[in-house]
């Protein structure tokens, strides 16, 4: 922000130095919506789970009601970041409030939250800042600050409220301000806020993103903050570039970006969406994110009773096995020297005096043929079990003899000493 000149320029580089070493992260939409999951009235309402408020224009009065069945006594802040954990993501972003309104914590601005208006009673944010500090896990807050379909002075629920009778600046100053300090101040350092779906004017984006700046300068602001939206990457006045939701740019950035991706086809939970992308894609994903500069925050939908699915937690740990042997090619690593086509066999990823080769789709010619390579190549091997494998270069040309079968049939890290 502010052009990021002089201290400022200092500030950003400080607060982003963890962020960059990251890479993955985990994304957590919880909230009411996870009781209908999907279902309202016996409808299957389409769409994603957490606009079900919106989409099936449930009246406030009625949604409201969801509150007094929230009861998720299976949440176990420790199970979740042990999840996450597990998977080899490094920090967390999970749903203060999101559009709904619901308060996912304690807050003194309305009782519509999940301490007071639920029979559960327990602010979860609390004990997910406790659980994260154990294991050394980043904790950031989404926070919808602009559509909110609840509160009247919100913006987008044109099915309880006149939107000409509405006064966004007074919602803005006397009760997105305020429950941001408690967010900002009541769990221990905020490692980012999550702001989405832009501001109406860029003075009122200004006023809340220094706002949140003067209270900790250290919390990293995401992309979607700014005087106008639109559907697709932006920076608005935030740290970094937020890309669309699921949308991977086809060539790397030369500034921080990150992608806020799904499991299946809803960020919410809905008890009836399957369709998990598979661990190997995941990686893939991953690794395509890495070798173009950016960061994967990949969503989990928690059920009403407190537990990430199964099938999440499934998948998950897979991506962590994978990462426990080759994390080495992802933290920390930088984007791609080598230009690369879409349609390549494999992606690139850097570390000073290493360049890492993930080959997606296996050479069954016996050699891997990697061209771009500016500096001489010392040495080639497996990451996995750091076998030696013998190679030519000609000129930006690398020939690299590889065995018969890939070793790692989603994605076999080369590594070339440079
Ligand atoms: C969209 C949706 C929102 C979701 C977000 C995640 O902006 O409106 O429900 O939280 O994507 O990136």
């Amino acid at each position: 922000m502010d052009g990021l000149g002089g201290e400022g320029r200092e500030l950003h580089e400080r607060r982003m130095a963890w962020w960059r070493e990251a890479k993955f992260g985990m994304f957590i939409h919880w909230g009411l919506y996870a009781i209908p999951a999907g279902v309202w009235k016996d409808r299957c309402i389409p769409g994603i789970g957490e606009w079900i408020m919106h989409t099936a224009r449930i009246p406030v009065k009625e949604y409201e009601q969801l509150a007094k069945r929230f009861n998720p006594v299976k949440f176990d802040a420790r199970e979740w970041v042990g999840v996450a954990k597990e998977a080899g993501m490094r920090y967390i972003v999970i749903t203060a409030k999101h559009h709904d309104g619901f308060c996912m914590f304690d807050t003194k601005y309305t009782d519509y939250n999940i301490v007071k208006a639920t029979p559960f009673g327990r602010d979860p944010l609390k004990e997910l800042a406790e659980a994260c500090r154990e294991e050394g896990i980043k904790l950031g807050f989404y926070y919808s600050q602009t559509l909110d379909w609840h509160h009247p002075d919100g913006l987008g629920n044109d099915w309880d409220y006149s939107p000409s009778k509405q006064n966004f600046t007074r919602y803005l100053r006397e009760y997105v301000k305020p429950q941001l300090r408690e967010l900002l101040t009541n769990y221990g350092q905020v490692a980012v806020l999550w702001f989405d779906i832009g501001t109406p004017t860029p003075e009122l984006a200004r006023e809340l993103v220094e706002f949140v700046r003067e209270i900790s300068p250290d919390t990293i602001i995401s992309g979607r903050i700014g005087g106008v939206f639109r559907w697709g990457p932006i920076k608005g006045l935030g740290d970094y570039i937020e890309m669309g939701d699921n949308q991977i740019p086809n060539q790397k950035l030369e500034e921080d970006w990150e992608v806020p991706a799904t499991m299946n086809d809803t960020w919410g939970y809905k008890s009836y969406d399957h369709n998990w992308k598979s661990p190997g894609r995941i990686i893939q994903t991953l690794v395509d994110i890495v070798s173009k500069g950016g960061n994967y925050l990949l969503n989990v939908g928690p059920t009403a009773e407190g537990e990430i699915p199964e099938p999440c937690v499934r998948i998950l740990r897979e991506v962590g096995e994978w990462l426990r042997v080759n994390g080495e090619s992802i933290y920390g690593a930088e984007a791609s020297p080598i230009d690369m086509a879409p349609d390549s066999i494999y992606r690139c990823t850097v570390k000073p005096g290493k360049l890492y080769i993930h080959v997606f789709g296996w050479p069954w010619y016996g050699e891997l043929r990697v061209s771009g390579v500016k500096s001489k190549v010392k040495f080639a091997y497996l990451l996995a079990d750091h076998s030696e494998l013998k190679f030519k270069q000609e000129g930006e040309k690398v020939v690299v003899r590889v065995p018969e079968k890939a070793p790692d049939p989603v994605d076999t890290v080369i590594v070339l000493e440079i």
